[in-house]
Order: C-alpha cells, then sequence, then structure tokens
C-alpha cells in the first residue's frame, strides 16, 4: 500500500477532542494496542482519501475503533446488553467480538460521538455487516492492513487490491479471517460469513468499474 497522505494530519481534521481520546487510551489501552489504534486511524485517512470518502470521518473511526478492546467479558456483556445489543449465541461464547458495539457505545458516551456513519464504522471494524457503507469498509480494512500486520505476501496482495477494489478485499481479509478461525478449531460469527457473500456480490456488479461509490 502507498505511503499514508502526508499533507493529510489526523490532528488537523476532526472536531473531536484527539488528545483526550489519546488521554483515555494511554489508562485503558497498552501502549502497543495504541500504536495500532494510531495506524489504523492513518491507514483508514489515506484509504478513504484514495477511494474518495470522508477523511474525517474515517480518521474518528480508525481512532476511536479499539476503545473497549481491553474490557473484560463481563464488561462487554453487561454494556451490550444495557444498549439493546442483540447477542447471539456466538458473542456470548465469545464476548470479546462485542468490542466493537462497545466501542461505539464508549465513544457515544465518553466522546460525545453522535455521527451514525462513524459509530457504524467503529461497529461494523471486526465483522462487517452487509449493506455497509464505503466508509464502513475502508475501517474494517484499515484495521486488518495497517502496516503492524505485517508483510507477507498475502497480506501485501490484499493491500494491493484494495487500492483498487474495496468489495474484493473485504471479501479476502474475510477468507483469510476465516481461513483461521477454521485452522485454530474457533468459532465462526456468521455475520463474517455474510459480510463476505455480500462484498463478493458487490465486486461482481460494480465490475469493471472498481472504486466507484
Ligand atoms: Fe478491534
Ligand atoms: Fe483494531
Amino acid at each position: 500500500m502507498a505511503a499514508p497522505v502526508n499533507v493529510i494530519s489526523p490532528t488537523s481534521l476532526h472536531p473531536l477532542p484527539r488528545q483526550r481520546v489519546l488521554n483515555w487510551l494511554s489508562e485503558h489501552v497498552p501502549p502497543p494496542r495504541v500504536k495500532h489504534i494510531l495506524r489504523v486511524e492513518q491507514t483508514a485517512l489515506w484509504l478513504a482519501h484514495h477511494h474518495h470518502q470522508d477523511v474525517e470521518r474515517a480518521a474518528q473511526a480508525g481512532l476511536l475503533h479499539d476503545l473497549a478492546k481491553y474490557f473484560p467479558p463481563d464488561k462487554l456483556l453487561n454494556l451490550a446488553q444495557s444498549a439493546g445489543v442483540e447477542i447471539t449465541a456466538v458473542e456470548e461464547a465469545d464476548p470479546h467480538l462485542l468490542h466493537a458495539d462497545v466501542s461505539a457505545i464508549v465513544a457515544r458516551q465518553e466522546f460525545g460521538v453522535n455521527d451514525p456513519e462513524v459509530l457504524g464504522a467503529i461497529r461494523n471494524h471486526t465483522l462487517g455487516m452487509p449493506g455497509m457503507s464505503l466508509l464502513s469498509g475502508v475501517v474494517f480494512l484499515a484495521d486488518s492492513l495497517e502496516p503492524g500486520r505485517g508483510n507477507n505476501p498475502e497480506l501485501e496482495a490484499i493491500r494491493q487490491v484494495a487500492q483498487q477494489d474495496l468489495y474484493q478485499a473485504i471479501v479476502l481479509v474475510c477468507d483469510r479471517t476465516l481461513h483461521h478461525l477454521i485452522e485454530h478449531r474457533r468459532l465462526i460469527h456468521p455475520r463474517m460469513v455474510l459480510t463476505r457473500n455480500w462484498a463478493m456480490q458487490k465486486s461482481a456488479q460494480q465490475a469493471p468499474r472498481k472504486t466507484s461509490s
């Protein structure tokens, strides 16, 4: 993936109190995860710029996407339940999956984020969602493709695809995650399969015009 657009700095973008978010993160998230979050913020910003999406919203969602990453399972379940999030059997068995929904809850409650696009992108960053916006797609991809995820040939190939066809890149990221889950005999959330199928059909529909919205 090409270098981030250096004329755009996250610090100059959104009215969100970014320093307050960084302070909050330093108290709730270990330093390596904060670095991941900052790389997701930058990668989302760059991908959004590349695909003519809203860079401010992409950067915000990137900065906020993992707020609840280190909340314990009980806290994730309680916060999700009290906010009316539908909890499936897979999430009950693996509450960590709820960190995306709960990060959106924290973004709203702690930092006053009300933008449905930004909140949706936070919620969808792990499993995606059939019909999700391109902004959600950008943040979903940024989470998996940020430079800290490594440089193996498979990831590099997906990064290349992400510059041409966001939907096809979403399919490839889902495939990669599904392979990993099968290999490690972990539960598969049905939403990831639905996201994959939806993105595959979207990619086929838009061919050969690959970067349209
Ligand atoms: Fe996450
Ligand atoms: Fe993440």
